[in-house]
């Protein structure tokens, strides 16, 4: 393995962290490539569960390094609880921490703003309210502050006066809000530097040096292929780029240092927050899989909403990814269902359609077919032949419809659960 890929095939919580964790055995170091704290990210081992929303996922493994890459937006408060939670449960951390001097920091007003927004708008978007949008924003306006700015506090303090000055003028004037002072946000971020300066560097280069010392990598997504804020269904979508472009960008590496890029997926669908998710189940069977798959946000706590796999779909987040590998998790929730429907395309005006319309796929009707499905508990499973005859079939449906092959399998929460496809093995 030289760098591997994890993305999202859907629209997030595909259960990447799980995967991360797995596959972090035979890697060196972990890195996250976009996204910030609106990520909920969930391991389990050994019964224990944590979950992540800016540490990479692989921190678990002892001696394994983490980076947190140029493309993730740095909310330095919660940054500092998720280490203090981890150092409390017993884990040394900080050591095998590394920030991007790049990385843009979230600060209170882009939470606020991000709040305000929401309530704003007529059509909302559903966000986890952690003020993703806003500091995208402010960093495609080139008025963010980085975590490496902070080693200037000159230079920081009179950039983060300027901003707050933009800041503080649209909170009081467009949404009646309070404003936030110069000394609270320096506060903040002097608190960070004394905890978390150390950890701060430039790691591009960090990561360069690694691939030529031979390193193996992997690159851990947020969110999904179908909350890119390009190729997903816009405007419901997150502001960064979880797709393989993100990746790339978010760690600087290059295209030619990929050996795999790996898309986590789940046997059916979900989504939380608001936009079109064309494979939604009805009440019934959407809160049957919600109580089956237990698909409630590890970052807010919402019920998400269910559905059932969608083959276009997935040809689409292959496509734009180049998955040349898949894994299949949370087949053991699928569990009991006398059928399983799989869309495989979709009726638009009457007309059948066999690609997502991705920008547009508000009022598209899906074509269901219909699976036998299996009653056999299958999550002490560890092998592809162990699984149900029905279950086979459906994953084998699913890897010939998608020309892309399922390397992984997971039939559970746990680090245990989780097996490779004999074919691979
Ligand atoms: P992520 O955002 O993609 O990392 O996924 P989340 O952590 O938000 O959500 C995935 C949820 O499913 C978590 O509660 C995981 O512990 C759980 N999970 C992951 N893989 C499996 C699986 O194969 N079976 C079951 N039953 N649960 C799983
Ligand atoms: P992980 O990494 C699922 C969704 C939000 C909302 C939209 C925009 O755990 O898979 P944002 O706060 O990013 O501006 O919200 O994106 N969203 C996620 N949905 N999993 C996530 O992360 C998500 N991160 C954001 O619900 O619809
Ligand atoms: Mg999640």
């Amino acid at each position: 393995m030289g760098c591997t890929v994890a993305i999202g095939s859907q629209w997030g919580d595909e259960g990447k962290a799980k995967m991360i964790d797995y596959l972090t055995e035979d890697a060196d170091i972990v890195v996250r490539y976009q996204g910030g704290a609106n990520a909920g990210h969930t391991v389990v081992v050994d019964d224990k569960k944590f979950v992540f929303h800016l540490i990479p996922s692989g921190i678990l493994h002892e001696g394994k390094i983490c980076v947190i890459g140029n493309g993730v937006v740095l909310d330095p408060v919660a940054f500092l609880e998720e280490v203090d939670l981890l150092e409390k449960k017993g884990y040394d951390v900080k050591d095998r921490l590394i920030i991007s001097d790049s990385a843009h920091f979230i600060l209170p007003y882009h939470k606020a703003m991000d709040s305000y927004l929401e309530n704003f708008s007529n059509e909302k978007i559903g966000t986890t309210m952690r003020g993703i949008g806003p500091c995208y924003s402010d960093k495609c306006l080139r008025i963010g502050l980085r975590a490496g700015d902070i080693f200037d506090l000159n230079m920081l303090e009179k950039r983060a006066a300027d901003t707050l000055r933009i800041k503080n003028l649209q909170l009081e004037k467009i949404f009646g809000g309070e404003p936030f002072t110069l000394e609270d946000i320096m506060s903040m971020l002097l608190l960070f530097k004394d905890k978390a300066g150390s950890m701060i560097c430039n790691t591009q280069e960090y990561l360069h040096k690694a691939v030529k010392d031979r390193k193996k990598i992997l690159l851990e997504g947020a969110q999904g292929y179908a909350l890119d804020i390009d190729h997903g269904t816009y405007p419901y979508v997150t502001s960064s780029s979880p797709t393989i472009g993100g990746a790339l960008l978010g760690t600087g590496l290059n295209a030619f240092d990929i050996d795999d890029v790996i898309g986590i997926t789940k046997a059916y669908v979900t989504r939380v927050g608001e936009g079109p998710f064309p494979t939604e189940a009805d009440e019934e069977q959407s809160e049957r899989i919600r109580v089956n798959g237990n698909e409630f946000g590890a970052t807010t706590g919402r019920p998400r909403r269910c559905g059932w796999f969608d083959i276009p779909l997935l040809k689409k987040a292959v496509q734009i990814n180049g998955m040349n590998k898949l894994a299949i998790t949370k087949l053991d929730v699928l569990t009991g269902f006398e059928k399983i429907k799989i869309g495989v395309g979709y009726n638009i005006n009457g007309e059948r359609v066999d690609e997502i319309p991705m920008s547009k796929c508000k009022h598209i009707e899906p074509i269901f077919i219909e699976m036998d499905g299996w009653g056999e508990n299958i999550s002490k499973c560890r092998s592809f032949a162990e699984l149900p005859k029905n279950a086979q079939a459906y994953l084998n449906f699913i890897e010939d419809e998608l020309n892309a092959p399922i390397t992984y399998i997971s039939v559970g929460p746990g680090r245990e659960s989780t097996f490779i496809t004999e074919k691979k093995q």
